[in-house]
């Protein structure tokens, strides 16, 4: 392994590393007492890590749910799961969630290692312990702060994701640079340190705010419009995605507030770029405001008042209620992609 980054929390330390084979990886599978989690399109595209043993999970919205618990819970009962049992996971950001919430119930917290596989959860979700499963239409409203006592990372797992989901990992590192002020270093030719890099400036805010009480907020860059129009979308917008199309809408807010964002045109004209290479095509039902404002009210994050987290030159957390502007910014953005 080499990257190394040795996390602090206050769950459990745990650590991160990256491997350049897949050899290394199938030595995670199947050692005694090892049960493995695999997505079922990881599962097809990756013969060298099927093994009979192994539990084969599809990737959708859907199974972070009730049913998909139960799902994994009856498979750790039927075998005989124990405090002992390491978990493997092998997949998405919606097997992390999903499983790594079941480890965290099962005898009240079990050993999981991730190995991420998309390049979200490579350069983002895979850090900070948050699991979560969506609930009568609420997106991860059930959910504990359980981090892995591993994260493996091989980044050549990117190169079989679709477009719209090698993309929507861009959305992620998108806004990272956004927070950084230093939109003009986005480099797509270097994969791998534009995933170190996110990974270490996340750590980084992570060292001082764990539990999400203060700077950690500000990670949430771009989500508050993000979140609301997966939802307005049925799901058809994948997170990241979405995260591009909610830091285009903040950026343009944060200026029509009469803030001097620096490099305004660069961060549209990046968000655009990027979201229109990933061949997604955008719908106006999703962008409607009175639908937005709903959804938003109802996120688990929200006090009744529409917070967003705003950057000029930094970002900084505030109180939106000038709702012409929202509407502008909403309509801008749709027409520009
Ligand atoms: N826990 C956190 O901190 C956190 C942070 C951000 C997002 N999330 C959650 O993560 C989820 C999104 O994660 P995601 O974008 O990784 O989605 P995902 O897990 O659904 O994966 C996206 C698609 O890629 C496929 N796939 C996975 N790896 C592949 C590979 N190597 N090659 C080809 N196909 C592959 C999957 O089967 C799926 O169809 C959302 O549910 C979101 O809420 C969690
Ligand atoms: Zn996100």
């Amino acid at each position: 392994m080499h990257n190394i980054l040795d996390i602090k929390s206050k769950v459990s330390d745990y650590r991160l590393g990256f491997v350049d084979t897949i050899e290394e990886i199938e030595q995670y599978i199947n050692q005694p007492n090892t049960i493995t989690f695999i997505d079922e399109n990881v599962h097809l595209l990756y013969p060298s890590l099927q093994r009979p043993d192994n539990i084969v999970l599809p990737s959708s919205e859907a199974i972070k749910s009730y049913t998909g618990v139960a799902r994994v819970l009856q498979n750790l009962t039927e075998r005989r799961a124990n405090i002992q049992t390491k978990l493997v996971v092998i997949g998405g950001g919606v097997l992390q969630d999903l499983v790594g919430f079941c480890a965290s119930v099962y005898c009240r917290g079990i050993d999981y290692t991730l190995i991420p596989t998309t390049l979200l959860a490579q350069t983002d979700s895979c850090v900070g312990g948050k699991t979560s499963i969506n609930f009568e239409g609420k997106k991860n409203i059930l959910g504990t702060f359980y981090p892995p006592t591993e994260i493996v990372i091989y980044s050549r797992f990117i190169e079989t994701l679709s477009k719209a989901d090698l993309y929507s990992g861009i959305g992620e590192i998108y806004k990272f640079h956004i927070l950084q002020h230093k939109i003009s270093e986005l480099n797509l030719q270097d994969i791998d340190s534009m995933i170190i890099d996110g990974l270490r400036y996340k750590t980084d805010i992570l060292s001082r705010d764990e539990f999400d009480k203060g700077e950690r907020k500000f990670l949430n860059y771009g989500h508050t419009f993000g979140h609301a129009l997966e939802t307005s979308s049925n799901n058809q917008l994948p997170h990241g995605l979405a995260v591009i199309l909610g830091c285009m809408i903040a950026t343009r807010i944060a200026q029509s507030l009469g803030y001097v964002v620096e490099h305004f045109d660069q961060i549209i004209n990046t968000g655009v770029a990027l979201f229109r290479a990933s061949d997604v095509a955008i719908e106006s039902e999703w962008f409607d405001f009175d639908t937005l404002l709903e959804i938003t009210k109802s996120d688990k994050k929200s006090t009744g008042e529409l917070t967003m987290v705003l950057v000029d030159n930094k970002p900084f957390l505030e109180i939106v209620n000038n709702f012409s502007i929202v509407q502008k910014a909403l309509k801008e953005t749709y027409e520009s992609i």
